[in-house]
């Protein structure tokens, strides 16, 4: 240990029984104290330090400091803090005749890889709340944290960037680009984070092989009906596997058997680390989250818990 990097007024705090650390200490640090207490001793007493008691106890304090000061900032990484914070979001619409209130008051943390259910009756504000939640559009009042960062004191270019590598998203009404191909649109947004086309290629097909839609990949989307434009739809969001998936009734227009399909590539999503934000209406679908969360008129009225925390599981219903 480097005492001469020990300033003096470090070393005068260093004298006596409760050195540096400044705040109470826990039942964990008073065990590590007491560590550090016998270790020094055992050194002092086999003569690896200076034998002048001053030394000594700064040896003492300034290991204690260090093994509190990691103790401390190890507390905070094991509990982290929610990737997702909302403090009470509100957002109104106001066009010329009316003024609605489409999410009032909303509080609401997500932690990373979570996979969350969004349910309630339409014009409730779901839309409105995944929006908000992928930078699309912003809150009327409250406090939007994204990752510890306050996404109101974001330029456009940083939400961009957030939207682009972090967020995918699977839209209610598809938005996919008329111009583009199917195989064009799901390659669009690995375009902007600049994969190479070699990458791009590799990614696109597969997603486009999981959806069953690689024999489509050439047709543009008013040649596809409304389950294989979703399918594309999923296609484009999986493609980047994003950390964040908002999917806005991923499922609304498939069948049983591809709807099924879509939610197991969304469960393998979430096994693989992606936190995924889903609205549907489909109670078996959202019943496999692990929390449900039940909007009304723009409130939380209620959360509940889903299969990931103990009911069935997809596979049972
Ligand atoms: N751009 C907008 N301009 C004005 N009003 C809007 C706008 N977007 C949404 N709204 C209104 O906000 C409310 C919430 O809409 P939102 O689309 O979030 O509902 P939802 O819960 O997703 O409904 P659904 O289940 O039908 O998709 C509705 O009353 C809607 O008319
Ligand atoms: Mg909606």
């Amino acid at each position: 240990m480097n005492l001469s990097s020990v300033s003096k007024g470090e070393r005068t705090k260093g004298r006596g029984s409760t050195p540096f650390c400044k705040r109470p200490l826990s039942p964990r640090s008073t065990t590590v104290l007491k560590i550090v207490k016998k270790y020094c001793n055992s050194q002092l007493s086999i003569g690896y330090h200076s034998d002048n008691k001053t030394d000594a106890n700064i040896i003492r304090a300034t290991l204690t400091a260090s093994i509190c000061s990691k103790l401390d900032s190890s507390t905070t990484m094991t509990t982290p803090s929610p990737l997702i914070h909302l403090d009470s979001i509100s957002k109104v619409f106001l066009t010329d005749e009316i003024e609605t209130h489409a999410l009032e008051n909303i509080s609401l943390d997500i932690n990373e890889g979570e996979f969350l259910s969004i349910s309630g009756p339409s014009g409730c504000g779901k839309s409105t709340l995944l929006s908000i939640l992928g930078l699309l559009d912003s809150p009327s009042a409250g406090s939007y944290n994204l990752a510890g960062r306050e996404v109101a004191t974001l330029n456009n270019s940083e939400r961009s960037r957030i939207r682009n590598l972090d967020v995918g998203f699977i839209f209610q009404s598809f938005n996919l680009i008329g111009d583009l191909t199917v195989y064009e649109n799901v390659e669009l947004p690995l375009v902007y984070r600049g994969l190479k086309t070699s990458e791009r290629k590799e990614r696109v097909l597969e997603a486009l092989e999981k959806v069953q839609m690689s024999h489509r990949k050439d047709h543009y989307p008013h040649q596809l009906s409304g389950g294989q434009q979703q399918r594309v739809a999923v296609a484009r969001a999986l493609g980047g596997s994003p950390r964040i998936l908002l999917a806005d009734e991923p499922t609304g227009n498939l069948d049983s058997k591809n709807g099924s399909k879509v939610m197991e590539m969304l469960q393998e999503l979430n096994e693989g680390g992606a936190t995924i934000c889903m609205v549907t209406h489909d109670e078996r679908y959202s019943d496999i989250a692990s929390r449900i969360v039940h909007l009304f008129d723009g409130n939380i009225i209620d959360e509940s818990i889903g299969s990931r925390n103990g009911a069935p599981t997809l596979a049972a219903l």
